[in-house]
């Protein structure tokens, strides 16, 4: 069974936690990636990142042909921007299919909006069975080992 953890960043603690659930699945690893990059730093993130998720936007990844077919897990990872995912998956969701996998939702976050941003996730996509959901705040900042080590046991009891 071949699983793909895919992430998107954008201050690096997703990656983080995404790179370190690959490893344990040895999965392969897919970063979102967007043709204009969000500002990642200052007050502009929120502004830029917060517009993005309230606007619905579709920013254009730079991601090209993406081969989901021969996956037949896929974990997904996200900061919440605005209470939900970070707009590169408005994208990703609309662009690619997914029906049929297992998936399993990681988010990072400062405290707020996960179980949004999960049901927002089951809801744009409906055709999958969901097998595991868990969270982060601020991995980077806030006990980075302590957070890889939770991360890798939630990975090695995902049913997949
Ligand atoms: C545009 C934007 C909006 C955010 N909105 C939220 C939010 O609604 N709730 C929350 O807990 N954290 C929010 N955050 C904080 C990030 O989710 C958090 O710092 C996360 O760990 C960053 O992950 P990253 O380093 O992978 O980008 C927001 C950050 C940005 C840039």
């Amino acid at each position: 069974m071949k699983t793909l953890v895919v992430f998107y960043s954008l201050e690096g603690n997703t990656k983080f936690i995404a790179e370190r659930i690959a490893k344990e699945l040895k999965a392969d690893l897919l970063e979102l990636k967007t043709k204009k990059e969000f500002p990642s730093s200052g007050f502009k993130k929120y502004v830029w990142g917060g517009k993005s998720v309230v606007f619905k936007e579709l920013p254009e990844l730079t991601n090209q042909g993406v081969e989901l077919d021969s996956y037949e897990n896929i974990v997904i990872g996200t900061p919440i921007w605005a209470g939900t995912y970070a707009a590169p998956y408005n994208t990703f969701v609309k662009q690619y299919r997914f029906s049929g996998k297992k998936v399993a939702l990681f988010a990072c976050n400062l405290g707020g909006g996960v179980e949004k941003c999960f049901k927002m996730f089951k809801e744009a996509l409906p055709d999958n069975e969901f097998i595991g959901e868990i969270d982060f705040v601020d991995p980077l900042k806030n006990d980075k080992e302590a957070s890889a080590e939770k991360a890798v046991q939630w990975a090695k009891n995902l049913a997949l």
